[in-house]
């Protein structure tokens, strides 16, 4: 029997306001963090589930915490994390934000308008770096070139444990559809498991999780 633990995940897109009524966002659906929270809920772990919009039902017996913007996916996950034995990062979190957010809705004026942005803080990075988080840290890399190679350099960059990668320049597989093929990447080893669904994979990703988890348990 596996201990039940604390796990904390991150799911779907960030939206970053342009003004009132207009924002930046992505392609995310949210599917792949949403099969790994329902995986764990079912297995009896305690569930965090921190997600930007998505048109998905939340789990049953999955603690919820809806957020909009990247900021404030980093304020909560700097809130719950403490908590968490297992991090994982499968939202997919936009990059840039603009400089400024229009009080009012920008107006139809100027033929062309420029929009300024800048970087949004980088949770996952942030994880141990700055929240000194302890516990396994999982981060998805969502490439369209280069697959391995850059995994690999994002799993030293951010300080995880364990990189899901996945190419999402392929039509059949990733960003909002039901089946992915994945990639699991870590220090140690690699391992690609043949294309599934998300929910089949999400299992296969916790078990990776949880057997990551476990030496760290009999400390
Ligand atoms: N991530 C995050 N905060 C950000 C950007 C990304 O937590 N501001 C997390 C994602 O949830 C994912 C991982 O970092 O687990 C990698 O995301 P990805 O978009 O592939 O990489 P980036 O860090 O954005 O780098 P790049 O876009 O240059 O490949």
């Amino acid at each position: 029997m596996i201990p039940p633990m604390t796990i904390l995940i991150t799911a779907g897109p960030t939206r970053e306001a342009i003004d009132p009524v207009r924002f930046l966002t992505n392609k995310s659906s949210g599917k792949m963090g949403y099969a790994i929270a329902k995986s764990a809920a079912d297995q009896g772990h305690r569930v965090i589930l921190i997600s930007g919009p998505t048109n998905l039902n939340v789990p049953d017996l999955v603690d919820y915490i809806p957020v909009e913007s990247t900021q404030e996916m980093y304020d909560a996950v700097e809130h719950w994390i403490k908590k968490a034995d297992i991090a994982i990062f499968a939202a997919a979190v936009a990059d840039y934000q603009p400089a400024n957010i229009s009080e009012q809705k920008i107006k139809k004026d100027a033929e062309t308008i420029t929009l300024k942005l800048v970087k949004t803080p980088d949770i996952l990075g942030s994880a141990k770096q700055k929240f000194g988080y302890q516990g396994v840290l999982i981060g998805f890399a969502a490439e369209t070139e280069n697959l391995e190679m850059n995994a690999r350099e994002k799993l030293k960059r951010k300080g995880c444990d364990l990189i899901v990668a996945n190419d999402v320049s392929r039509k059949d597989i990733g960003f909002d559809t039901n089946q992915n093929e994945i990639l699991l990447i870590s220090v140690d080893y690699i391992e690609r498991p043949p294309k599934a669904s998300k929910q089949h994979l999400s299992h296969i990703i916790l078990e990776h999780a949880v057997e990551l988890a476990a030496p760290r348990d009999m400390d």
